[in-house]
């Protein structure tokens, strides 16, 4: 595990968005990885400022979400598609018939789930990763439990993410379902980078930088990954010592 600090989260997002950007223009038809999340707004943010600085070709990307929630639409604000043709395919001009998520408007979401992982081998797998992290361990929505041979699945979502993340839905009733990518899903991927900013997320990475690997805490698993960076800035890195 590389480690890269930053006094400041938006250097922290921004040396991300670079990452993503020079891996685009080194290769226009990458299989990208995208996580959603609060963290992630000002990664795509800054991408896509980067990107009207000096323009490159997004058309050929192929993009596969890391999870979807069960039971809205995918047109609701609140679905991690939306989020993603928000923040990022839209304003990047990313080719829609090339952006992936899972499945989760079908009967059988088993076969949905097998259905997602074929279609990330199909595509010769994930070049880069971008993960965030919930507060309780889980990357994607592998919530604390899962498996580091486990694949893309569907999962109940643990309290911690229900209590972090229901502040955005309101008026509506949260999902407590997804399909999330699994841990070996994720660990295929060539390279893989986790950031997080942020107080709120201090205490997760003193686990993850200091503790044993364990499926108490799903993002240590990537600390077997041979191509794998951490990037932080001081409040998140507050509790390291
Ligand atoms: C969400 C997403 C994850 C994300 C994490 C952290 O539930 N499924 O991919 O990394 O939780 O979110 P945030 O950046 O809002 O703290």
């Amino acid at each position: 595990m590389k480690i890269i600090k930053f006094d400041y989260a938006n250097k922290a997002s921004d040396c991300l968005a670079h990452e993503i950007y020079k891996e685009i223009k080194s290769n226009p038809s990458t299989n990208l990885g995208l996580a959603t999340g609060r963290t992630m707004d000002a990664v795509y943010h800054r991408l896509v400022q980067i990107n009207k600085e000096n323009q490159i070709d997004f058309s050929k990307v192929n993009a596969f979400a890391l999870d979807e929630y069960i039971g809205l639409e995918s047109d609701d604000p609140q679905s991690f598609e939306s989020y993603l043709n928000f923040h990022v395919y839209s304003p990047l001009s990313f080719n829609l018939t090339k952006t992936y998520v899972p499945n989760v408007h079908v009967e059988n979401l088993d076969e949905s789930s097998l259905q997602y992982e074929k279609l990330i081998k199909d595509h010769g797998g994930i070049d880069l990763q971008i993960l965030g992290i919930g507060v309780n361990g889980h990357i994607g929505l592998n919530e604390p439990g899962s498996a580091m041979d486990s694949r893309t699945r569907v999962m109940a979502l643990n309290w911690q993410t229900i209590q972090s993340n229901k502040a955005s839905f309101k008026d509506k009733k949260m999902p407590l379902t997804a399909i999330t990518m699994g841990i070996a899903t994720i660990l295929e991927a060539k390279r893989c980078i986790l950031l997080a900013t942020g107080g709120s997320k201090a205490q997760v990475i003193q686990k993850l930088v200091e503790d044993d690997i364990s499926s108490h805490l799903p993002a240590s698993f990537l600390k077997t990954h041979p191509n794998f960076t951490l990037i932080i800035d001081d409040e998140a890195a507050k509790l390291i010592s």
